[in-house]
């Protein structure tokens, strides 16, 4: 390279950070804590804040998880505020209807679970009006990761319609178009938990929607060799790791043919990498929102349908070995 070369390259600016609000409903690790810990530790993203929601857990708990993995991270500086507790429609009775009416239900998530005594209601609004706050103060700058059920960015272009056109994009795990289900045959469970929401979202005039559906998340698995690799280098956030992904799901530790999906993390190495994936699909989306078997499936919708509404980017296609290599040398960090 001459000497030009290198001074030019020297003198250019690097790319500024983008400014991303982090939205998940964590469990005590699982994919959403691998993919908090992947935002955290590199230069392409700053996360500004965390917003948490019920889905995999009860809000309360995924908003313990969150902080926990956060300084785990190293940055129990970030602020981590509490969201909507519960869907916009969707109810534990719904669920429970459709289990005996159209089961089997692979995965209920907090659905499954006992839900904590309510705390005084206030609390809850803090993820919605925080990220209407960050979105105003900073037009087109903000990006929103979505890892769960989508209710407090639905509660937020609810409350404040206006904002659609100021987020810089929406990233989200969720939904499936050419797939079955995970949680029931037809509904992908961040979906499936609030379909409202989802179609909200969807329907929405943010004009970068981009989607990672089980489409592209069925082929983005661990296997016991990738969990052996990451949990060989001992850190406070692989110990946590091993825990979760060993002992309680998939079992690694107790199953060697055990596999999962890397799921949220698939929006994070997007945002860090981009060029790790093909070419998105652009389609006009909604989800099925009528209470029956095929309640929170994603379906293709005109382009009229909604006024205002902007396509969503389907991602189909990854490079399956660097999306992982790049999960495992984030995750083993030592910082
Ligand atoms: O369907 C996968 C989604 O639901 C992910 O967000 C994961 O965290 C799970 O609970
Ligand atoms: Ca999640």
């Amino acid at each position: 390279m001459n000497l030009f070369l290198v001074s030019v390259l020297l003198a250019a600016p690097m790319p500024a950070a983008e400014r991303v609000i982090i939205d998940t409903d964590c469990g005590y690790f699982g994919d959403d804590g691998s993919t908090l810990v992947m935002l955290l530790r590199n230069e392409a993203v700053r996360v500004e804040a965390i917003t948490i929601v019920s889905g995999n857990v009860w809000a309360d708990d995924a908003l313990r998880n969150a902080k926990e993995i956060t300084r785990l991270a190293g940055h129990g500086e970030i602020p981590v505020y509490l969201g909507a507790e519960l869907p916009l429609r969707h109810t534990l009775e719904m669920a429970e209807q459709e289990k005996r009416r159209w089961g089997p239900m692979e995965f209920r998530g907090a659905f499954g679970v006992p839900r904590p005594v309510a705390k005084e209601p206030l609390r809850r609004v803090a993820a919605v009006s925080e990220i209407i706050r960050r979105v105003e103060r900073n037009p087109g700058q903000i990006t929103i990761a979505g890892l769960g059920p989508l209710t407090n960015v639905a509660l937020a272009l609810r409350q404040r319609p206006d904002i659609a056109g100021k987020i810089r994009r929406m990233v989200f795990m969720g939904g499936q178009l050419r797939v079955k289900g995970n949680s029931t045959r037809e509904a992908e469970f961040n979906f499936w938990f609030d379909p409202e929401a989802a179609s909200a979202v969807l329907r929405s005039a943010i004009r970068e929607k981009v989607m990672f559906g089980l489409d592209i998340c069925n082929r983005a698995m661990l296997g016991k060799k990738g969990f052996d690799e990451i949990v060989k280098v001992e850190t406070p956030v692989t110990k946590r790791f091993r825990e979760d992904f060993g002992v309680r799901y998939p079992e690694f530790l107790k199953n060697p043919k055990a596999e999962v999906s890397l799921w949220d993390a698939l929006v994070a190495a997007w945002m860090i990498q981009p060029r790790l994936f093909g070419r998105p699909e652009e389609l006009y989306l909604d989800v099925e929102t009528d209470f029956g078997p095929m309640y929170g499936k994603v379906k293709l919708a005109g382009r009229d349908a909604e006024p205002g509404a902007a396509p969503v980017s389907m991602m189909n296609n990854l490079n399956c070995a660097a999306v992982y290599a790049l999960f495992r040398d984030l995750l083993r960090e030592k910082r």
